[in-house]
């Protein structure tokens, strides 16, 4: 339908848990349902965007019409992410690990004698965010939009990421214990652009997604 508001946008979304292996049974992941990132995708089909939809581990199916790749670690996600580029807008809602164990053994990692437990190397995961940011302009989405999982001095740290990620716009929600934004249906956004930042009322995922996309299409259709 091309009366749609973002039809012919072709609009990247990345979503859910990445999971980085341990050994061939263990893995490290984090709380993320999926349904943040999901709502999101659904309303930028629904207003007629094609979606590239690029999941981790996730709670909740994707949505209808999208195009879903799916990914296990973040290194995946990175390549994935890569792939699908070019695109006009990109969105960053997967919870990513920042780090991975340096080797995730081929065989289960063994006990070792009485009381003594294995030590953990990690090492850094690209991020994929600050990389699709930094692209030349050339190949670089019109819109890079960040998401900032936060647990205290949500608008000092929020606003300092969205400078060292280099991103467009970026959506802060606060993750501490007891809020639910990991895993429930609700979400306090503040969001940050070049010009500062709004505060949010708490409302649905759904309507988080739907905000987004109004936002999105009207910054999309007034550079026109
Ligand atoms: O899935 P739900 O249960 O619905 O929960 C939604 C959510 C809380 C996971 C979501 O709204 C959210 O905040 N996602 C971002 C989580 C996160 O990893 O935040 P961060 O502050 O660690 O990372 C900042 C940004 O960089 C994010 O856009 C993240 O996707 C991106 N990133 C991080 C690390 C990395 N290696 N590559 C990245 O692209």
């Amino acid at each position: 339908d091309d009366t749609l508001p973002l039809a012919g946008k072709r609009i990247l979304v990345t979503s859910g848990a990445t999971r980085e292996p341990l050994d061939p049974v263990r893995y490290l992941t984090n709380a993320s349902s999926g349904k943040q990132g999901t709502a999101i995708a659904a309303a930028l089909r629904a207003a007629g965007a094609d979606v590239e939809f690029i999941t981790g581990v996730a709670e909740v199916p994707p949505p209808n019409g999208v195009n879903v790749t799916n990914i296990t670690t973040a290194q995946d996600m990175y390549d994935a992410v890569h792939e699908a580029l070019p695109c006009d807008v990109a969105i960053f809602c997967a919870a990513v690990s920042d780090w991975r164990p340096r080797q995730a053994g081929t065989e289960k990692i063994k006990k070792k004698g009485d009381g003594e437990a294995p030590s953990l190397e990690m090492v850094l995961n690209p991020d994929i965010l600050k990389s699709v940011a930094a692209l030349d302009p050339s190949e670089r989405p019109e819109l890079v939009i960040g998401f900032a999982a936060e647990t205290e001095n949500v608008i000092e740290h929020a606003k300092a990421k969205r400078e060292r990620k280099g991103c467009d716009w970026l959506l802060a929600n606060d993750v501490s214990a007891g809020t639910g934004t990991f895993g429930g249906d609700s979400n306090s956004i503040i969001f940050f652009d070049d010009q500062g930042h709004e505060v949010w009322p708490r409302m649905s995922k759904q309507e988080v997604g739907m905000a987004l996309t109004d936002r999105i299409a009207s910054a999309l259709n007034s550079q026109k």
